[in-house]
């Protein structure tokens, strides 16, 4: 997120300090908001003044917008706050935190079906982005160290992928001066199209993306066909281009409620995939995954070598410090959870995914885009026949605000783009109960727009190069 610097001069006093409700009882001086005060506060009134702040925020238990985790239980908060101060980068100081990683990436590899004959290779991450970073990185350096070591030479790169992808991937593409080639969504393919996706391969591209639960609709991509398709363009062309899957969400659900789709190391294009511990692996923000099928798709010359701290330590990461809460706090949910314990969260959370998509249907105004048994999320859009009663779904996004309940409403990506939606996503902070208040409100919100036809719709347009969803 960008921050820009206030013109401290055209502030109001209001603007410029914080109020002094508490402070008043300590302290005459007004407690600049954008300049480092020039003398401190007492600890508790610091602390109170930012809690008042905070209370503006969103409750993250009514956050149904976001994918990433707002809850762990206490043991979990105890670990957590214990390990806040150690340095995960700090390989030789806390040698143990980093076998711990390990230990995560092991289980992630397995969870994954990585053959246990290949020695494959990954690391922990800030989250799915960096992860993505660094897998569309080995994917770039080996394109070209394969055409070069054919003797060619190599044009610009290129990367194939659903308009539906987050836009971390446009942010690889442009960062990394890789060419995004985009398969087109439809008005009903909201993901990517293999034969489409074939279309764009060339001997320059240096991956197919196949995403485990798009961001737009939780739909899971077609990935053991992109597999397959691209298997066999290999063969017929004599080229070698691999299949990276960004499971940025899916990666902790399939493995547990569909174990026998197809989508991992299973299949032999892909060579790489990331996941976010801080969404479905049910860790706090601030950890993510990424895993590669074998060592030797991960090029030596991406690896930094520090010592410095003492001891040789390999890094491939595109951060250095970070706290090594987040890595003990995904250790902590798999000894604790294990694979009982994640497959039964993610399985009642489908359950309550399925209850509001029936219950939402039964409403009447509404068509549903996300799939049952794909993420446990519902995305729907209003049908034509109240859209012309003059309300959208960005006034119902707004109305249910009023009860608390944050639920996004947002264009699809391009060429589905006239379709906007209200998304909700499912997470293990949301009982049935809640699933039921939520469709009450919602009934409530509908009706009240029904009752009010008169009423100017507020629709929000796709801007180009704008993400409504994250
Ligand atoms: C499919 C997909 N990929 C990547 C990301 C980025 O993940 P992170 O927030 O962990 O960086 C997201 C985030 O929602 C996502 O849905």
């Amino acid at each position: 997120m960008l921050s820009n610097k206030k013109k401290l001069q055209d502030m109001t006093h209001a603007e410029r300090y914080h109020a002094l409700t508490y402070g008043s009882r300590y302290t005459d001086e007004p407690i600049p908001k954008y300049e480092l005060p020039e003398k401190g506060m007492p600890s508790k009134i610091a602390y109170r003044v930012i809690r008042d702040e905070l209370n503006l925020d969103g409750n993250p238990s009514l956050n149904l917008a976001s994918f990433v985790t707002t809850w762990m239980d206490d043991y979990a908060n105890r670990l957590l706050s214990e390990s806040l101060g150690k340095n995960y980068i700090d390989q030789d100081e806390y040698p143990q935190t980093t076998k711990i990683q390990n230990y995560c990436v092991n289980m992630i590899a397995r969870l994954f079906h990585a053959p246990e004959i290949e020695d494959s290779v990954g690391t922990g991450t800030i989250g799915s982005s960096e992860a993505i970073h660094l897998a569309g990185l080995a994917m770039k350096w080996n394109w070209r160290d394969k055409l070069i070591k054919k003797g060619k030479n190599p044009g610009k790169p290129n990367i194939i992928m659903g308009q539906n992808v987050q836009v971390v991937w446009e942010k690889f593409a442009r960062y990394f001066e890789v060419e995004p080639r985009y398969v087109k969504l439809t008005k009903d393919r909201y993901v990517i199209g293999v034969e489409e996706a074939m279309a764009l391969i060339d001997e320059n591209t240096i991956g197919v993306i196949g995403i485990l639960g798009s961001t737009y609709t939780g739909e899971y991509e077609p990935i053991e066909e992109l597999n397959n398709a691209l298997e066999k363009l290999n063969k017929d062309k004599g080229w070698d281009v691999p299949l990276h899957v960004d499971a940025a969400s899916g990666g902790f659900v399939a493995p547990f409620t569909d174990p026998l789709l197809r989508w991992d190391f299973r299949l032999s294009c892909v060579q790489s995939i990331n996941v976010s511990g801080h969404k479905y692996g049910l860790v706090y923000p601030g950890i993510g995954w990424v895993v590669w099928r074998s060592k030797k798709e991960l090029p030596e010359d991406l690896i930094f070598h520090v010592n410095y701290l003492g001891g040789d330590q390999p890094t491939f990461n595109l951060n250095f410090s970070k706290s090594a809460s987040s890595v003990l706090g995904q250790y902590y949910n798999f000894l604790y959870l294990g694979n009982d314990g994640y497959r039964d969260i993610m399985v009642s959370l489908q359950h309550i995914a399925e209850y509001l998509t029936e219950e939402i249907e039964k409403i009447g105004q509404f068509k549903i885009l996300s799939k049952l048994g794909h993420l446990p999320v519902v995305a729907f859009a209003l049908k034509s026949k109240a859209i012309k009663k003059g309300y959208s779904v960005y006034d119902l996004s707004e109305k249910l605000r009023e009860r608390g309940w944050i639920v996004p409403a947002y264009t699809m990506a391009p060429d589905a783009q006239d379709i906007s939606v209200l998304r909700v996503v499912v997470k293990e902070c949301m009982s049935m109960d809640m699933a039921q208040l939520l469709i009450e409100d919602l009934t409530r919100a509908v009706n009240w727009f029904e009752s009010r036809q008169d009423r100017k719709s507020h629709v929000k347009k796709h801007r180009k190069g704008t993400h409504g969803v994250c």
